[in-house]
C-alpha cells in the first residue's frame, strides 16, 4: 500500500456544522454512483479516451519498448551535455518542475555529488520575463547545452518566444550544425513545431529529433507522458513511478465509492463546495520537496473545473460521445485552488485558514520519512534531540489541530515517504480525482476555453492572421477603460 488518505477532519463530526454529515453523503451518493460509472465506461473505450482527452489514464500501461527509447535517448545527452534546458509552460512544465523538485536532490545543480551523472536541469520559456532567461543565457555554455522544447500545440506564446532566442543563441555558437542540439517534445502529427521538425529532419535527419504528445493526452494530464524524457535525464526509475500509479489506478477504479480514495475525494469536496461553500482548495504539503507538486495541482483543478458552461452530452451512431459546452446552462464556477507549503506557510497564509472567511478545505501532504533527517543536538533546550522530522510531523499534527478546533474542514494524504513509486501514486490519484469531480459537476474537465481570451487578445495585437472576425469584433468593441483619475 502506498499513500493513505485520512478524510476524518471532512466530517461534521469534526468540524459541526462545516464538515460533511451521513446526510449529505446519502443525498449524492446515487449520483455519485452514475458519474462513476459513467467515466469507467469512458476510460474503457479507446475511441473516447483519444476522442475526450481520457488517455491520461492509460498512460502507467505504455510499452517497455518507447520507455527504452526514450531511456536511450537520454543516455545520448547525458554523455554529450553539462546541460539541458526544458522549454515549456503550463501542462509543458509544471510536471516536469514538480518531479524534478520532488524526486531529485534538492540543490541538483549546484552539487555535481548530488547529481551523479546527470547533467544540470534547467526550466525556462515558462514566463515571459526576460530577466531570469536572459541572464542564463549570459551564463549559460551553448556547446555544452541540449535544449527540449515542450509545446503540444508549437503555438504558445512563451515556448514559442524562448525557443526563437534559444535557437538564435545555439546557432551563433556551434553553427550549421544546431539543430542537433534539440529535441522537440509535440503533437505526433499537427501543429507548427511538428512542421518544424519535418522540415528540419528532412534537411539533417540528426537534427531536431522528436517525442510525441500522445493523442488523447492534454498538457496538464501529461506528465507520464511529455515528462518521461526529463525523468530519464534527471535518472529517476520510470518503473517505479509507472507501478505506484498502476497500484493507484487499481485502487481508484474501485466501483464501491466508500473505498475508492480518488472517488471519496472529489465527492467529499464537492459535497463541501456546494453545500458548505468552501469555494477555496489549498494544499499543502509538509514538504518542501513537494510545494511545486502543488503547483502543478493547481493548475490541474483550475484548468479543469474552473468552467462557464455546463457539459451538453451528444451520443454519436458508433456510441462515442461528443461534450459541447452548453451555452443556455451557465456555470461559472470551480473550486479555486492554492499551492502553500508546510512549515513555511504556517507564517503566512495559516492565520486566515484559521481566523479568516470559512470558506475553504486544506489538504495537507504529510510525509511519514524523509530522505535524509537531521537531529538536534543536546543543548539543554525544549528542541534538544528531536529530529527535524519528527518536529515536522508535529507540525503538521498540529496544524490539524488549529484548524479542527476552529471547525476548518481538512484532510491530509500519508505519504510513506517522497520516491518515484509514492510521486507516481499521488499524480494519477489527483487526475483521477479531477476527472470524477468534473463528472459530479457534469462540466468537460479536459479542455481550458477560458485560456484563450488572453491569448486571442496577444495575438490581435500582434497582427496575427486568422483571428476569428467575432473575436476582433470583441476585441475593438470592448477595449480596457483606463480613467486617468484612477491611475494614481
Ligand atoms: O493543460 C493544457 O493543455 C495547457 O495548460 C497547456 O499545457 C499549455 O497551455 C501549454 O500548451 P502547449 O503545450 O500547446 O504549448
Amino acid at each position: 500500500m502506498s499513500l493513505r488518505f485520512d478524510f476524518n477532519n471532512l466530517f461534521s463530526f469534526s468540524v459541526g456544522e462545516h464538515g460533511v454529515s451521513q446526510q449529505d453523503i446519502d443525498e449524492i451518493l446515487a449520483d455519485a454512483q452514475k458519474a462513476a460509472e459513467h467515466l469507467k465506461k469512458i476510460i474503457s473505450q479507446p475511441e473516447a479516451r483519444i476522442k475526450l482527452g481520457l488517455e491520461w489514464a492509460k498512460l502507467p500501461w505504455q510499452g517497455k519498448e518507447a520507455i527504452s527509447e526514450i531511456q536511450k535517448i537520454a543516455r545520448q545527452i547525458t554523455k554529450k551535455y553539462e546541460n539541458v534546458l526544458f522549454l515549456g509552460i503550463g501542462g509543458s512544465y509544471l510536471g516536469l518542475k514538480a518531479a524534478q523538485d520532488a524526486l531529485c536532490a534538492p540543490y541538483f545543480n549546484e552539487f555535481k555529488s548530488l547529481r551523479k551523472k546527470a547533467p544540470r536541469v534547467y526550466f525556462e520559456g515558462n514566463n515571459l520575463d526576460p530577466d531570469t532567461l536572459g541572464a542564463l543565457l549570459k551564463n549559460l555554455a551553448p556547446k555544452k547545452t541540449f535544449v527540449v522544447v515542450i509545446s503540444k500545440s508549437g503555438e504558445t506564446t512563451e515556448t514559442k518566444a524562448a525557443f526563437i532566442l534559444v535557437e538564435a543563441w545555439l546557432k551563433k555558437a556551434a553553427g550549421a550544425k544546431y539543430g542537433r542540439q534539440i529535441l522537440a517534445i509535440t503533437d505526433p502529427d499537427s501543429g507548427s513545431l511538428r512542421k518544424r521538425v519535418k522540415a528540419e529532419q528532412e534537411k539533417d535527419a540528426l537534427s531536431f529529433q522528436a517525442l510525441p504528445l500522445l493523442k488523447g493526452v492534454g498538457g496538464r494530464f501529461s506528465e507520464f507522458n511529455m515528462g518521461l524524457l526529463h525523468l530519464a535525464i534527471a535518472g529517476v526509475n520510470i518503473e517505479e513511478l509507472f507501478s505506484g500509479a498502476k497500484e493507484m489506478a487499481a485502487r481508484c477504479s474501485q466501483d464501491d465509492i466508500l473505498k475508492n480514495p480518488a472517488y471519496m475525494y472529489a465527492l467529499l469536496h464537492t459535497i463541501l463546495y456546494r453545500k458548505k461553500a468552501k469555494s477555496l482548495a489549498i494544499l499543502m504539503p509538509f514538504s518542501q520537496t513537494l510545494k511545486s507538486t502543488a503547483d502543478w495541482y493547481v493548475q490541474l483543478l483550475a484548468e479543469s473545473l474552473g468552467k462557464k458552461y455546463h457539459r451538453k452530452i451528444q451520443v454519436g451512431k458508433n456510441g462515442v460521445e461528443n461534450w459541447l459546452a452548453d451555452q443556455a446552462d451557465l456555470f461559472n464556477q470551480g473550486r479555486t485552488p492554492i499551492a502553500a507549503a508546510g512549515t513555511n506557510d504556517l507564517h503566512s497564509i495559516q492565520q486566515n485558514n484559521v481566523e479568516g472567511e470559512n470558506n475553504k478545505v486544506i489538504t495537507f501532504i504529510r510525509v511519514e520519512k524523509f530522505k535524509t533527517d537531521l537531529k538536534i543536538p543536546d543543548k539543554s533546550d525544549l528542541l534538544s534531540k528531536k529530529s527535524f522530522s519528527q518536529l515536522m510531523q508535529l507540525a503538521q499534527e498540529a496544524t490539524e489541530w488549529a484548524l479542527v478546533s476552529q471547525k476548518r474542514p481538512n484532510c491530509t494524504i500519508i505519504m510513506p515517504q517522497v520516491n518515484a513509486f509514492n510521486w507516481g501514486a499521488l499524480l494519477f490519484f489527483f487526475e483521477m480525482a479531477t476527472a470524477f469531480e468534473g463528472e459530479l459537476l457534469n462540466v468537460n474537465a479536459f479542455d481550458q476555453p477560458g485560456v484563450e481570451g488572453y491569448k486571442n487578445y496577444m495575438y490581435y495585437k500582434l497582427g496575427k492572421p486568422g483571428i476569428p472576425q467575432a473575436v476582433t469584433e470583441e476585441i475593438k468593441n470592448k477595449p480596457l477603460i483606463k480613467k486617468p483619475e484612477f491611475i494614481l
